[in-house]
């Protein structure tokens, strides 16, 4: 039998991959004998392997072959104002040649406080904070803080959901390899944007469950966002149960508005604990839980040597600096624009393909029903999602993750640039498609 029109399509679109990438392929080869595979290739994507940037800023990187990139995952969701913005590159300079880069808990400087204040500001709900070097930690904290203030042990979490690399929260996207079997014994998972499925929960382990942990709009499985007011209904049900929210924002804070998603879907009430981190640092590590002061005040373990780093704190005051409401809402209304321009392209084609998100975020997926929660969203066809991610590559689109979308260092031209990549993909992939379903049919 001959081989599909999608099948030729992507040995195609391989080779071509391949052409273009002739440095960073050699890159990989050295790297294959130095970093472990978990780390190397962590794609859901169709790149075989990553493409090494040689420079890059605002929106745009060269690679290593000369090639310029479009970000369309906002640096893996680390930067929302883009590379080498200048406000943080002369805050790091500054921070850097003036108090160097120790650890900052025992001989704090005043830019951690400055951090602090402005933060507390910004989002609804955070009277304290407890400051980690990354948002795993952030949630291992935030899982410690639910548990002493509540003296319960259940943790209810999003099915799909991803809040990094505390064993008892890796979930159906991650390996299990290596993990206590016992790893998560006082986990309960439900699925996204059903409330009925959390409020049995909160029914039948009354009186035993800490928290709820969720994004307000999932990202992993590809920017699956909230219907009929999905996470004010985690609040009120929570509260109702005496059972703490944490909304880990690790993704969405510093990108849906300043006051986060609480601002973002005008939550009536702020969660009790945010969990950030990711965009905070404007591209450095920083991360933090924050929330109510009793809670936070809980004394748990959370000493860490490089969660107060002045460096990285200095950029994330510069990145909240720059980060105005207005930057928010122009990147949100391209969100709103690349999403809308992707459902017009899809049905002009005659493709299956969901589009999904809020804000500047967005997710494809290449299913005719709703997506509304990781089973559907795992029900999409993969193959044809990574073929577009090799095919988007290939015109200058950088897309390795399942969420992606516009920054604040998108520019128009960016936006239509974008438009014009997946326009180009998508018509080569419906093309290949309709061939292979003619002969099919035939
Ligand atoms: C929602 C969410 N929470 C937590 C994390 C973990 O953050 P980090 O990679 O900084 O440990 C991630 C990482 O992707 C995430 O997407």
């Amino acid at each position: 039998m001959s081989t599909s029109h999608l099948d030729a399509l992507e040995v195609q679109w391989l080779e071509t991959y391949n052409q273009r990438n002739a440095r960073s392929l050699e890159a990989n080869k050295t790297a294959q004998q130095l970093i472990a595979k978990g780390q190397r290739t962590r794609f859901n994507s169709g790149m075989p392997y990553p493409i090494y940037v040689a420079s890059g800023s605002g929106s745009r990187f060269t690679d290593l072959d000369g090639n310029t990139v479009l970000d369309c995952n906002a640096g893996w969701n680390a930067s929302f104002i883009g590379r080498a913005h200048p406000a943080v590159t002369a805050a790091v300079h500054t921070a850097m040649s003036s108090i160097g880069a120790p650890g900052g808990a025992m001989h704090p400087s005043p830019i951690r406080d400055e951090f602090a204040q402005l933060l507390c500001a910004r989002i609804p709900g955070a009277e304290r904070i407890v400051f980690a070097p990354s948002g795993s930690e952030a949630n291992t904290y935030a899982l410690r803080l639910a548990r002493a203030f509540t003296g319960n042990q259940i943790i209810i979490r999003v099915a799909g959901g991803f809040h990094g690399q505390h064993d008892a929260l890796l979930g159906e996207q991650s390996s299990k390899t290596g993990l206590s079997p016992t790893a998560h014994d006082n986990i309960v998972t439900v699925p996204y944007n059903d409330l009925s499925a959390v409020r049995d929960v909160l029914q039948s382990r009354h009186g035993s469950v800490a928290a709820v942990i969720a994004e307000p709009m999932m990202t992993i499985p590809g920017a699956i966002h909230q219907r009929d007011g999905y996470i004010q209904g985690l609040r009120d049900e929570t509260r109702k149960h005496g059972v703490l929210l944490i909304l880990d924002e690790v993704i969405t804070g510093c990108r849906f508005a300043v006051g986060g998603a609480t601002e973002y879907y005008g939550l009536s009430a702020a969660p009790d604990l945010i969990v950030m981190g990711k965009m905070l640092g404007g591209g450095l590590p920083v991360a933090v839980v924050a929330g109510r002061a009793d809670i936070v005040e809980q004394p748990i373990s959370a000493s860490n040597t490089h969660a107060q780093n002045p460096v990285a704190l200095a950029a994330a005051v510069a990145t909240m600096k720059a980060t105005t409401p207005a930057v928010f809402a122009d990147a949100a209304a391209k969100g709103e624009k690349l999403r809308q321009r992707l459902r017009e392209i899809a049905e002009r084609l005659g493709f299956s393909l969901a589009v999904t998100g809020d804000g500047p975020c967005a997710g494809v997926h290449f299913s005719s029903e709703e997506i509304v929660d990781y089973a559907s969203a795992e029900r999409a066809d993969h193959r044809l999602w990574r073929l577009m991610c090799l095919g988007l590559a290939n015109q200058g689109l950088g897309l390795t993750s399942r969420t992606f979308g516009p920054t604040a260092a998108w520019t128009d031209e960016d936006l239509n640039t974008a438009i014009g990549g997946f326009e180009v993909t998508l018509s080569a992939m419906a093309k290949a498609h309709q061939l292979d379903h003619e002969r099919a049919t035939a």
